[in-house]
């Protein structure tokens, strides 16, 4: 199905939807992103992403395009014209074109930012049977710059990092500082021991997770404990359970790191339960 897609205050069909070659997005990776879930045809968490969106703009000089109410409403268009029940909606906004390219900032005044949103239809994707199984990650090292919190188009590394994971027939990779692990190629990283969940604290070296906060919250709601640090592969690899979370994979269990088995190599109960815990709670909640 041709998908109706946002561009510039317009809804369009894909085919017809248009962004300048001299977009600063396509020439300089300038600009930012959030990717919210669609369950049962709601978002989930959209004021997490939104409140992210300001922050990340915030951080490169950029204004918000329009308010939060707005891009509200044109998230449930699209949700509505391209009858999604479950998926997500990608949202991009760029400091637009110059139309020419130049390293040097456009003065907003005159060039008006792209803004870019699209719907990707995923049905039954929390009904996913990768949860039953969990996924196997590689360690590989993290060069990203060094504002991973602010939440740009600049994905080179994550997509050749998932490459390297496919190379090494596995799912994804989990990206290694200084010894520490930072965070997954599109996803904040976790190892459990005993009752306790481990997690790196925020700062400027992980994104910090809209989905990251929620599981956190739901965790200390459930009496888990939560410690903020960042920790190694090899502790990870003797952990009883890791797994991942983000908007598209919500809390998905990871099985195997560097090719050691976690745990039994199953999922782990405490896993199961907070992936059970977050799609019930975000359900209720979404809009
Ligand atoms: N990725 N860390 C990185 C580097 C990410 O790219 C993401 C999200 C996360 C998790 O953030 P959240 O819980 O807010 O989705 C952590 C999105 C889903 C993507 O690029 O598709």
């Amino acid at each position: 199905m041709s998908r109706i897609v946002y561009v510039n205050a317009e809804f369009v069909p894909e085919a017809e939807a248009r962004v300048s070659v001299f977009d600063r997005g396509f020439l300089m990776a300038d600009g930012v992103y959030e990717v919210t879930s669609v369950l049962g045809g709601k978002l989930i968490d959209f004021a997490g992403h939104v409140a992210r969106l300001e922050r990340s703009l915030k951080e490169l000089d950029m204004a918000m395009p329009m308010s939060a109410e707005a891009l509200l409403a044109v998230h449930r268009e699209l949700v509505a014209r391209n009858e999604v029940i479950d998926g997500s909606v990608y949202l991009q906004i760029t400091r637009g074109s110059s139309g020419d390219r130049d390293f040097v900032f456009p003065d907003p005044g005159v060039t008006p930012q792209t803004v870019v949103m699209f719907t990707q239809s995923k049905l039954g994707m929390a009904e996913t049977p990768l949860a039953r199984t969990g996924i196997r990650v590689i360690s590989i090292d993290d060069i990203r710059w060094h504002r991973r919190d602010i939440k740009t188009v600049q994905l080179l590394y994550p997509s050749m990092g998932k490459m390297m994971a496919k190379a090494a027939g596995c799912d994804d990779a989990w990206l290694v500082e200084d010894g520490m692990v930072t965070e997954g190629t599109s996803n904040n990283a976790y190892i459990v021991r005993g009752n306790t969940i481990i997690t790196r604290q925020l700062g400027n070296d992980i994104l910090h997770g809209i989905t990251r906060a929620a599981v956190l919250r739901f965790a200390r709601e459930a009496q888990m404990t939560v410690e903020e640090r960042p920790f190694t592969i090899a502790e990870a690899q003797a952990a009883d359970e890791a797994f991942i979370t983000s908007a598209s994979m919500f809390v998905m269990p990871v099985v195997e790191i560097d090719g050691a088995k976690v745990g039994t190599g199953k999922p782990g109960a405490l896993t199961a339960r907070l992936r059970e815990i977050y799609l019930d709670e975000s359900r209720k909640a979404a809009i």
